[in-house]
Protein backbone atom coordinates (compact mmCIF):
# COMPACT_ATOMS: atom_id res chain seq x y z
CA UNK A 1 0.00 0.00 0.00
CA UNK A 2 1.61 3.43 -0.95
CA UNK A 3 0.30 5.91 1.83
CA UNK A 4 0.67 9.77 1.41
CA UNK A 5 -0.01 12.42 4.24
CA UNK A 6 -1.73 15.09 2.84
CA UNK A 7 -2.36 18.03 5.41
CA UNK A 8 -5.58 20.08 4.52
CA UNK A 9 -5.47 24.08 5.30
CA UNK A 10 -9.57 24.93 3.70
CA UNK A 11 -9.25 28.26 5.05
CA UNK A 12 -12.20 30.29 4.80
CA UNK A 13 -15.44 31.16 2.87
CA UNK A 14 -15.11 28.80 -0.75
CA UNK A 15 -12.03 27.75 0.05
CA UNK A 16 -13.71 25.29 2.76
CA UNK A 17 -16.57 24.30 0.31
CA UNK A 18 -14.04 22.94 -2.70
CA UNK A 19 -11.50 21.18 -0.03
CA UNK A 20 -14.38 19.32 1.29
CA UNK A 21 -14.91 18.05 -2.33
CA UNK A 22 -11.20 17.38 -3.60
CA UNK A 23 -11.48 15.19 -0.44
CA UNK A 24 -14.55 13.38 -1.52
CA UNK A 25 -13.19 12.80 -4.89
CA UNK A 26 -9.53 11.74 -3.46
CA UNK A 27 -11.35 9.33 -0.84
CA UNK A 28 -13.67 7.89 -4.21
CA UNK A 29 -10.25 7.54 -6.21
CA UNK A 30 -8.95 5.67 -3.70
CA UNK A 31 -11.43 3.18 -3.08
CA UNK A 32 -11.69 2.91 -6.84
CA UNK A 33 -8.31 2.25 -7.52
CA UNK A 34 -6.48 0.56 -4.37
CA UNK A 35 -2.69 0.29 -3.54
CA UNK A 36 -2.85 3.80 -2.51
CA UNK A 37 -4.25 5.32 1.20
CA UNK A 38 -4.45 8.73 1.88
CA UNK A 39 -4.33 10.02 5.40
CA UNK A 40 -5.90 13.53 5.40
CA UNK A 41 -5.09 15.94 8.16
CA UNK A 42 -7.28 18.72 8.44
CA UNK A 43 -6.20 22.77 9.91
CA UNK A 44 -8.49 24.89 10.79
CA UNK A 45 -6.09 28.05 10.37
CA UNK A 46 -8.17 30.89 9.09
CA UNK A 47 -9.48 33.87 10.00
CA UNK A 48 -11.90 32.88 12.29
CA UNK A 49 -9.00 31.12 14.21
CA UNK A 50 -7.35 34.73 14.24
CA UNK A 51 -10.34 35.88 15.50
CA UNK A 52 -10.32 33.04 18.76
CA UNK A 53 -6.29 33.04 18.71
CA UNK A 54 -4.71 36.52 17.39
CA UNK A 55 -2.67 34.33 14.74
CA UNK A 56 -3.20 32.54 11.55
CA UNK A 57 -1.47 29.36 12.40
CA UNK A 58 -0.27 28.22 15.61
CA UNK A 59 3.52 29.32 16.49
CA UNK A 60 4.85 25.72 15.57
CA UNK A 61 2.45 25.91 12.43
CA UNK A 62 5.45 25.44 10.13
CA UNK A 63 6.58 22.49 11.89
CA UNK A 64 3.10 20.82 11.86
CA UNK A 65 2.90 21.38 8.28
CA UNK A 66 6.60 19.81 7.39
CA UNK A 67 5.89 16.48 8.31
CA UNK A 68 3.90 15.23 5.48
CA UNK A 69 3.25 14.63 1.61
CA UNK A 70 1.89 17.69 0.32
CA UNK A 71 -0.28 20.27 1.30
CA UNK A 72 -4.11 21.39 -0.05
CA UNK A 73 -5.00 24.72 0.33
CA UNK A 74 -8.42 26.31 -0.04
CA UNK A 75 -8.22 29.86 -0.15
CA UNK A 76 -7.01 32.28 2.97
CA UNK A 77 -8.53 35.49 3.76
CA UNK A 78 -12.32 36.82 5.00
CA UNK A 79 -13.57 40.19 5.65
CA UNK A 80 -12.92 41.04 9.47
CA UNK A 81 -9.56 40.45 9.46
CA UNK A 82 -7.06 42.40 6.66
CA UNK A 83 -6.16 40.73 3.69
CA UNK A 84 -2.47 41.73 4.56
CA UNK A 85 -2.57 40.56 7.73
CA UNK A 86 -4.15 37.30 7.13
CA UNK A 87 -2.52 36.31 3.69
CA UNK A 88 1.37 37.63 5.55
CA UNK A 89 0.82 34.92 8.58
CA UNK A 90 -0.89 31.82 6.95
CA UNK A 91 -0.20 31.28 2.56
CA UNK A 92 2.91 33.41 2.16
CA UNK A 93 5.03 31.95 4.91
CA UNK A 94 3.90 28.76 3.90
CA UNK A 95 5.44 29.86 0.30
CA UNK A 96 8.63 31.07 1.66
CA UNK A 97 9.17 29.26 4.18
CA UNK A 98 9.02 26.03 2.52
CA UNK A 99 11.44 27.25 -0.14
CA UNK A 100 8.37 26.57 -2.93
CA UNK A 101 9.83 28.67 -5.53
CA UNK A 102 8.13 27.83 -8.15
CA UNK A 103 4.25 28.89 -8.66
CA UNK A 104 3.45 26.58 -11.77
CA UNK A 105 -0.03 27.86 -12.90
CA UNK A 106 -1.43 26.25 -16.40
CA UNK A 107 -3.65 27.80 -18.86
CA UNK A 108 -5.07 25.38 -21.02
CA UNK A 109 -8.62 25.51 -22.17
CA UNK A 110 -10.45 22.25 -21.47
CA UNK A 111 -12.60 20.09 -23.48
CA UNK A 112 -16.01 21.38 -23.04
CA UNK A 113 -15.52 24.85 -22.11
CA UNK A 114 -15.38 28.20 -24.25
CA UNK A 115 -13.20 31.09 -24.21
CA UNK A 116 -14.66 34.17 -23.73
CA UNK A 117 -11.98 35.16 -26.30
CA UNK A 118 -12.31 34.41 -30.23
CA UNK A 119 -8.60 32.75 -30.21
CA UNK A 120 -9.55 29.26 -28.01
CA UNK A 121 -6.06 27.65 -28.68
CA UNK A 122 -4.83 28.14 -25.36
CA UNK A 123 -2.18 25.67 -23.72
CA UNK A 124 0.54 27.41 -22.18
CA UNK A 125 2.01 27.55 -18.48
CA UNK A 126 2.78 30.47 -16.78
CA UNK A 127 5.94 30.11 -14.38
CA UNK A 128 5.81 32.43 -11.77
CA UNK A 129 8.32 33.07 -9.11
CA UNK A 130 7.34 32.56 -5.60
CA UNK A 131 9.60 33.63 -3.20
CA UNK A 132 10.97 37.03 -3.29
CA UNK A 133 10.68 39.87 -5.32
CA UNK A 134 7.51 42.32 -4.85
CA UNK A 135 6.19 40.26 -2.62
CA UNK A 136 9.55 40.48 -0.32
CA UNK A 137 7.22 42.09 2.68
CA UNK A 138 9.95 44.63 3.24
CA UNK A 139 9.00 48.52 2.94
CA UNK A 140 8.87 51.60 5.25
CA UNK A 141 6.62 54.43 5.84
CA UNK A 142 8.03 57.50 6.82
CA UNK A 143 5.66 60.53 8.56
CA UNK A 144 3.20 58.98 9.22
CA UNK A 145 -0.15 60.81 9.34
CA UNK A 146 1.87 63.98 8.01
CA UNK A 147 1.79 65.85 4.84
CA UNK A 148 5.06 64.05 3.92
CA UNK A 149 3.96 60.76 4.55
CA UNK A 150 6.05 58.59 2.20
CA UNK A 151 5.76 54.55 1.72
CA UNK A 152 8.53 52.72 0.22
CA UNK A 153 7.12 49.57 -0.73
CA UNK A 154 10.59 47.92 -1.63
CA UNK A 155 11.22 44.49 -3.99
CA UNK A 156 13.56 42.38 -3.95
CA UNK A 157 15.61 40.44 -6.92
CA UNK A 158 18.22 37.71 -5.86
CA UNK A 159 20.80 36.76 -8.70
CA UNK A 160 19.78 32.79 -6.88
CA UNK A 161 16.24 33.53 -7.04
CA UNK A 162 15.99 35.05 -10.32
CA UNK A 163 18.61 32.10 -12.05
CA UNK A 164 16.80 29.70 -10.25
CA UNK A 165 13.31 30.89 -11.84
CA UNK A 166 14.31 31.27 -14.91
CA UNK A 167 16.61 28.12 -15.15
CA UNK A 168 13.85 25.92 -14.44
CA UNK A 169 10.97 27.46 -16.99
CA UNK A 170 13.80 26.54 -19.95
CA UNK A 171 14.22 23.05 -18.41
CA UNK A 172 10.32 22.69 -18.36
CA UNK A 173 10.02 23.55 -21.69
CA UNK A 174 12.97 20.97 -22.70
CA UNK A 175 11.12 18.54 -20.45
CA UNK A 176 7.41 19.17 -22.52
CA UNK A 177 9.37 19.25 -25.48
CA UNK A 178 8.47 22.81 -26.21
CA UNK A 179 10.88 25.51 -28.10
CA UNK A 180 9.69 28.86 -26.80
CA UNK A 181 10.61 30.64 -23.69
CA UNK A 182 8.79 33.83 -23.00
CA UNK A 183 9.78 36.29 -20.41
CA UNK A 184 7.49 38.92 -19.00
CA UNK A 185 9.55 42.11 -18.14
CA UNK A 186 9.17 45.83 -17.85
CA UNK A 187 12.45 47.27 -17.93
CA UNK A 188 11.43 50.62 -19.81
CA UNK A 189 10.27 52.00 -16.21
CA UNK A 190 11.80 49.41 -13.33
CA UNK A 191 15.71 50.52 -14.11
CA UNK A 192 16.65 47.99 -11.18
CA UNK A 193 14.73 44.76 -11.06
CA UNK A 194 13.71 44.25 -14.10
CA UNK A 195 16.90 45.25 -15.92
CA UNK A 196 18.61 42.83 -13.86
CA UNK A 197 15.65 40.15 -14.92
CA UNK A 198 16.53 40.91 -18.36
CA UNK A 199 19.91 40.46 -17.88
CA UNK A 200 20.10 37.17 -16.27
CA UNK A 201 17.05 35.93 -18.52
CA UNK A 202 19.35 36.64 -21.24
CA UNK A 203 22.24 34.45 -19.41
CA UNK A 204 19.88 31.69 -19.23
CA UNK A 205 18.54 31.49 -22.70
CA UNK A 206 22.34 31.48 -23.93
CA UNK A 207 22.71 28.19 -22.50
CA UNK A 208 19.83 27.12 -24.18
CA UNK A 209 20.78 27.73 -28.06
CA UNK A 210 18.04 25.60 -29.90
CA UNK A 211 14.89 27.35 -27.25
CA UNK A 212 13.31 30.44 -28.61
CA UNK A 213 13.59 33.19 -26.04
CA UNK A 214 12.01 36.09 -26.18
CA UNK A 215 10.67 39.10 -23.89
CA UNK A 216 7.95 41.37 -23.88
CA UNK A 217 7.19 44.47 -21.25
CA UNK A 218 4.06 43.13 -19.10
CA UNK A 219 1.72 45.88 -20.29
CA UNK A 220 2.43 44.43 -24.13
CA UNK A 221 2.10 40.59 -22.90
CA UNK A 222 -1.13 41.27 -21.53
CA UNK A 223 -2.96 42.23 -24.96
CA UNK A 224 -0.81 39.31 -26.52
CA UNK A 225 -2.04 36.98 -24.25
CA UNK A 226 -5.49 38.01 -25.40
CA UNK A 227 -4.82 38.33 -29.20
CA UNK A 228 -2.39 35.26 -30.03
CA UNK A 229 -2.14 32.97 -27.04
CA UNK A 230 -1.81 30.45 -29.27
CA UNK A 231 1.64 31.33 -29.72
CA UNK A 232 2.57 30.94 -25.88
CA UNK A 233 4.51 28.16 -24.32
CA UNK A 234 6.15 28.39 -21.14
CA UNK A 235 5.69 32.41 -20.04
CA UNK A 236 8.21 33.14 -16.82
CA UNK A 237 7.75 35.99 -14.52
CA UNK A 238 8.18 37.71 -11.21
CA UNK A 239 6.27 37.24 -7.98
CA UNK A 240 3.30 39.85 -8.72
CA UNK A 241 3.32 39.70 -12.91
CA UNK A 242 3.02 36.41 -12.37
CA UNK A 243 0.15 36.47 -10.21
CA UNK A 244 -1.75 39.45 -12.69
CA UNK A 245 -1.30 37.11 -15.43
CA UNK A 246 -2.89 34.37 -14.46
CA UNK A 247 -6.06 35.76 -13.14
CA UNK A 248 -5.80 37.14 -16.84
CA UNK A 249 -5.20 33.36 -17.44
CA UNK A 250 -7.88 31.89 -15.42
CA UNK A 251 -10.39 34.38 -16.85
CA UNK A 252 -9.40 33.41 -20.86
CA UNK A 253 -10.82 29.92 -20.05
CA UNK A 254 -13.96 31.13 -18.76
CA UNK A 255 -13.42 31.33 -14.89
CA UNK A 256 -11.40 32.15 -11.86
CA UNK A 257 -12.99 29.11 -10.30
CA UNK A 258 -10.89 27.00 -13.19
CA UNK A 259 -7.41 27.60 -12.61
CA UNK A 260 -5.03 25.90 -10.40
CA UNK A 261 -1.67 26.46 -9.17
CA UNK A 262 0.85 24.09 -7.53
CA UNK A 263 3.42 26.10 -5.22
CA UNK A 264 6.84 23.38 -5.55
CA UNK A 265 9.77 22.96 -3.83
CA UNK A 266 11.31 21.37 -6.86
CA UNK A 267 14.00 19.56 -4.76
CA UNK A 268 11.42 17.98 -2.53
CA UNK A 269 13.38 19.26 0.57
CA UNK A 270 9.81 20.61 1.98
CA UNK A 271 6.38 19.78 0.96
CA UNK A 272 4.97 21.47 -1.89
CA UNK A 273 1.03 22.86 -2.11
CA UNK A 274 -1.75 22.85 -4.16
CA UNK A 275 -4.51 24.99 -4.33
CA UNK A 276 -6.72 26.94 -6.63
CA UNK A 277 -5.56 30.27 -8.45
CA UNK A 278 -8.90 32.04 -6.68
CA UNK A 279 -9.57 33.32 -3.27
CA UNK A 280 -12.31 32.56 -0.43
CA UNK A 281 -14.96 34.82 -2.93
CA UNK A 282 -17.08 36.22 0.03
CA UNK A 283 -19.81 37.33 -2.30
CA UNK A 284 -20.57 33.65 -3.03
CA UNK A 285 -19.43 32.35 0.28
CA UNK A 286 -22.38 29.32 1.90
CA UNK A 287 -24.39 29.49 -0.82
CA UNK A 288 -23.31 25.60 -2.51
CA UNK A 289 -22.18 27.05 -6.05
CA UNK A 290 -18.12 27.28 -5.76
CA UNK A 291 -16.67 25.68 -8.78
CA UNK A 292 -14.95 23.05 -7.58
CA UNK A 293 -12.74 22.19 -10.85
CA UNK A 294 -9.76 24.75 -9.86
CA UNK A 295 -9.14 22.82 -6.78
CA UNK A 296 -9.72 19.27 -8.51
CA UNK A 297 -7.10 20.16 -10.85
CA UNK A 298 -4.84 21.42 -8.49
CA UNK A 299 -5.19 17.71 -6.59
CA UNK A 300 -4.19 16.08 -10.04
CA UNK A 301 -1.13 18.33 -10.00
CA UNK A 302 -0.70 17.12 -6.58
CA UNK A 303 -1.52 13.21 -7.44
CA UNK A 304 1.14 14.32 -10.30
CA UNK A 305 4.08 15.77 -7.49
CA UNK A 306 3.55 12.38 -5.61
CA UNK A 307 4.22 10.22 -8.99
CA UNK A 308 0.46 8.67 -9.25
CA UNK A 309 0.57 9.95 -12.44
CA UNK A 310 -2.11 7.67 -13.79
CA UNK A 311 -4.42 8.51 -10.96
CA UNK A 312 -3.69 12.19 -12.02
CA UNK A 313 -4.79 11.40 -15.64
CA UNK A 314 -7.87 9.47 -14.31
CA UNK A 315 -9.07 12.37 -12.36
CA UNK A 316 -8.55 14.90 -14.61
CA UNK A 317 -10.49 12.73 -17.67
CA UNK A 318 -13.23 12.54 -15.27
CA UNK A 319 -13.41 16.32 -14.57
CA UNK A 320 -13.29 17.14 -18.51
CA UNK A 321 -15.61 14.37 -19.41
CA UNK A 322 -17.90 15.91 -16.86
CA UNK A 323 -17.62 19.22 -18.70
CA UNK A 324 -17.93 17.94 -22.03
CA UNK A 325 -21.08 16.27 -21.12
CA UNK A 326 -21.71 19.67 -20.58
CA UNK A 327 -25.19 19.30 -18.46
CA UNK A 328 -23.85 19.81 -14.82
CA UNK A 329 -22.04 22.91 -14.36
CA UNK A 330 -21.80 25.11 -11.87
CA UNK A 331 -23.42 29.24 -12.76
CA UNK A 332 -20.07 30.71 -13.28
CA UNK A 333 -19.90 28.85 -16.29
CA UNK A 334 -23.07 29.35 -16.92
CA UNK A 335 -24.82 26.04 -15.27
CA UNK A 336 -27.02 25.80 -12.80
CA UNK A 337 -25.54 23.24 -10.49
CA UNK A 338 -24.28 23.37 -6.89
CA UNK A 339 -20.75 22.27 -6.38
CA UNK A 340 -21.52 18.77 -4.68
CA UNK A 341 -23.70 18.04 -8.06
CA UNK A 342 -20.39 18.90 -9.84
CA UNK A 343 -18.05 16.59 -7.50
CA UNK A 344 -20.89 14.23 -7.36
CA UNK A 345 -20.72 14.01 -11.69
CA UNK A 346 -16.98 13.78 -11.13
CA UNK A 347 -16.68 11.36 -8.92
CA UNK A 348 -19.25 9.21 -11.14
CA UNK A 349 -16.96 9.77 -14.03
CA UNK A 350 -14.11 8.40 -12.20
CA UNK A 351 -13.08 5.26 -14.22
P1 LIG B 1 -11.69 35.84 -5.38
O1 LIG B 1 -10.96 34.91 -6.28
O2 LIG B 1 -12.05 35.31 -4.06
O3 LIG B 1 -13.04 36.31 -6.11
C1 LIG B 1 -13.08 37.05 -7.33
C2 LIG B 1 -14.40 36.79 -8.04
O4 LIG B 1 -14.39 35.48 -8.60
C3 LIG B 1 -15.61 36.86 -7.11
O5 LIG B 1 -16.71 37.41 -7.80
C4 LIG B 1 -15.89 35.39 -6.81
O6 LIG B 1 -17.24 35.10 -6.52
C5 LIG B 1 -15.45 34.70 -8.09
N1 LIG B 1 -14.94 33.33 -7.81
C6 LIG B 1 -13.77 33.03 -7.20
N2 LIG B 1 -13.63 31.71 -7.11
C7 LIG B 1 -14.72 31.15 -7.65
C8 LIG B 1 -15.16 29.80 -7.84
N3 LIG B 1 -14.44 28.75 -7.45
N4 LIG B 1 -16.36 29.60 -8.42
C9 LIG B 1 -17.10 30.64 -8.84
N5 LIG B 1 -16.75 31.93 -8.70
C10 LIG B 1 -15.56 32.19 -8.10
O7 LIG B 1 -10.80 37.16 -5.27
P2 LIG B 1 -10.95 38.44 -4.31
O8 LIG B 1 -12.39 38.81 -4.20
O9 LIG B 1 -9.98 39.39 -4.79
O10 LIG B 1 -10.45 37.91 -2.89
C11 LIG B 1 -11.29 37.50 -1.81
C12 LIG B 1 -10.41 37.09 -0.64
O11 LIG B 1 -9.61 35.95 -0.99
C13 LIG B 1 -9.41 38.16 -0.20
O12 LIG B 1 -9.27 38.04 1.18
C14 LIG B 1 -8.13 37.77 -0.90
O13 LIG B 1 -6.99 38.26 -0.28
C15 LIG B 1 -8.22 36.27 -0.79
N6 LIG B 1 -7.46 35.52 -1.81
C16 LIG B 1 -6.86 34.39 -1.37
C17 LIG B 1 -6.21 33.56 -2.27
C18 LIG B 1 -5.55 32.33 -1.75
O14 LIG B 1 -5.70 31.97 -0.61
N7 LIG B 1 -4.79 31.62 -2.56
C19 LIG B 1 -6.20 33.89 -3.63
C20 LIG B 1 -6.84 35.06 -4.05
C21 LIG B 1 -7.48 35.86 -3.13
C1 LIG C 1 -2.71 34.02 -5.51
C2 LIG C 1 -3.25 35.07 -4.56
C3 LIG C 1 -2.21 35.49 -3.54
C4 LIG C 1 -1.00 36.03 -4.31
C5 LIG C 1 -2.68 36.53 -2.51
C6 LIG C 1 -3.90 36.05 -1.81
C7 LIG C 1 -1.59 36.93 -1.56
O1 LIG C 1 -3.73 36.16 -5.28
O2 LIG C 1 -2.35 32.93 -5.04
O3 LIG C 1 -2.68 34.27 -6.71
O4 LIG C 1 -0.98 37.20 -4.68
O5 LIG C 1 -0.08 35.25 -4.53
MN1 LIG D 1 -3.67 35.90 -7.42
Amino acid sequence: MNKFVIKLIPGDGIGVDVINEAVRVLKALEQKHGGIAFDFQNLEWSCQYYLKTGHMMPDDGMKILADCDAILLGAVGFPGVPDHVSLRQLLLPIRVGFDQYVNLRPVKLLPGLSSPIKNEKIDFVVIRENSEGEYCGKGEIRNENTPDETVIQDAVFTRKGTERIIRYAFEYAVRHGQNKVMSATKSNALNYSMVFWDKVFQEIAAQYPKMEAAKMHIDALSGYFIMHPDRLQVVVASNLFGDILTDLGSAMLGSIGISPSANLNPEGQYPSMFEPIHGSAPDIAGKGIANPVGTLWAAAMMLDHLKLTAEADILMQAVTDVLSAGKVRTPDIGGTSTTSEVTDAVIAALR
